[in-house]
């Protein structure tokens, strides 16, 4: 179904066959203008930017390409296409038809699994808020932009499924969406990861290969939830996720490129002195965003997790493609936590391991961007290996939390973590030298800051140099 942009608010959910709803959505809309004046990017409400943006949920509609101011993107509600025969694929609901409506039950449930995951969108943007200025290309300015836009159209994702589906309270909820911000010492965002600072652009970056990807792997679990709008929702905002990662996967590589050239170029691991980021840097930003990541899956063994599950509210990763009973009532799963001051594996019943499932399965996909990225260095036929921690690693979640661990998993004392905690963390220095690369934009198209290589290909087939945002 094609998106009838003529409409204050696009969408495929027929929203002006309901009035009451509607005239909900249209008022928090100026509320959210107002918020994005306020915390999305700074100073760029003039800017011309080359968007996607979504017409309709079909592959030939969701990604259409066109100069756009931001305050004039289309933010719609796009729901992915209903299959009216799908049941409920685990938990004790099985079999039964998906719920087209909020069983009451699992009312408080859905409402705060929906608001934890509406949160972390206008969070992020709001972490992302001062990058623009700072930006090492148009190509990479455009990007941060197209992402920036879209967490705002999964904010409208969410905050559509409250208005519509959980009355009075859900009216709320949209409310306090735009009063929380992110780092608010008052009223913070929900998650840890979404209340650190994004300063720089390898911080960008590895938000986006890693924080980002804990978002997939939310919504991937959320896709499967018996609740019908929910899943549908999910769906379709997955489809946008995959460029946000990419641009954290490519733009990692590409600063991993640009030092592996100049250490080859000038036979030298010193690559500070040639404007770069060394590779131990850009490990120790790695071990950073991966943990903190980590911890936004939750307790290794945890009773809501098995609650959701059962019933029926949030699936695992690809559930339809598990080959099991798809109740976990008599299975096991084996999880790794802490036992007098050791890490020890241990079996817990499956139902209640169901966090941690997820996070191996977001362990896994991790790894995979890690070993492209090592292969390229090894192209550049320089000698180094990045790495994924331990994921007991500098933990402030879980049953890891507190205890010090090594990056290969070997549990330290608080002198041995002390004494090496420069090695695998970005300290104040490196964060310093970092921050001191990031200079003024870079606005003339086709030109790249010089820690970073431009990248193998434009975006919609346009060459590198194309003008991806235009200043006026
Ligand atoms: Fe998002
Ligand atoms: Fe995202």
């Amino acid at each position: 179904m094609a998106i009838d942009y003529s409409q204050l608010i696009p969408n495929n959910v027929d929203l002006s066959s309901d009035r009451r709803l509607q005239r909900a959505l249209e008022n928090w809309q100026p509320r959210f203008l107002d918020w994005w004046k306020d915390m999305g990017p700074d100073g760029t409400s003039a800017f011309d930017v080359y968007l996607r943006t979504a017409v309709s949920t079909d592959s030939n509609g969701w990604a259409n390409f066109g100069y756009v101011k931001m305050p004039d993107y289309r933010w719609g509600i796009f729901l992915a296409d209903r299959d009216p025969e799908r049941q409920i694929a685990f938990g004790d609901n099985k079999g039964k038809p998906a719920w087209q409506d909020v069983p009451g039950e699992m009312r408080s449930t859905l409402r705060r699994l929906i608001v934890t995951q509406g949160d972390t969108e206008p969070a992020s943007v709001e972490q992302q808020r001062l990058l623009g200025k700072t930006a090492p290309s148009l190509y990479d300015l455009r990007n941060l932009f197209q992402i920036n836009v879209e967490e705002g159209r999964h904010l409208w994702a969410m905050v559509y499924l409250l208005h519509a589906y959980f009355g009075r309270d859900g009216r709320e909820e949209a409310e306090a969406m735009l009063e929380r911000h992110s780092g608010d010492p008052d009223k913070p965002r929900i998650l840890g990861a979404f209340n650190e600072a994004t300063p720089d652009w390898l911080s960008f970056f590895m938000f986006t290969y890693f924080t980002d990807r804990d978002g997939k792997y939310q919504l991937a679990s959320l896709a499967e939830s018996g609740f019908d709008p929910l899943a549908r929702s999910c769906r379709f905002m997955l489809t946008e996720e995959a460029h946000h990662m990419f641009v954290g996967e490519t733009g990692v590589g590409r600063i991993l490129q640009r030092t592996c050239e100049l250490m080859k170029e000038h036979r030298t691991d010193d690559v500070r002195s040639l404007g770069a980021i060394d590779l131990p840097t850009i490990q120790k930003y790695l071990n950073f965003h991966f943990s903190v990541s980590l911890d936004l899956f939750g307790q290794e063994a945890s009773t809501n997790a098995a609650n959701y599950y059962t019933q029926g509210v949030k699936g695992r990763f690809l559930e339809t493609r598990i080959d099991d009973d798809h109740l976990l009532t008599n299975a096991s799963y084996e999880i790794e936590t802490v036992e007098d001051g050791r890490i020890v594996k241990k079996a817990v019943p499956a139902l209640q391991a169901l966090n941690e499932r997820l996070r191996q399965d977001y362990i896994d996909d991790c790894a995979k961007g890690v070993l492209r990225w090592n292969k390229a260095i090894e192209r550049a036929g320089i000698n180094f290996e990045m790495t994924l921690p331990h994921r007991a690693f500098d933990r402030q979640i879980g049953a890891f939390a507190g205890l010090r661990v090594s990056p290969e998993g070997k549990v330290l004392s608080e002198a041995e973590w002390n004494a090496n905690k420069d090695r695998w963390l970005p300290t104040d220095e490196d964060r310093a030298y970092v921050t001191s690369l990031m200079g003024a934009a870079v606005t003339q198209p086709g030109k790249f800051a010089h820690w970073i290589a431009p990248p193998a290909r434009g975006i919609n087939n346009q060459p590198a140099d194309f003008e991806y945002v235009r200043f006026n």
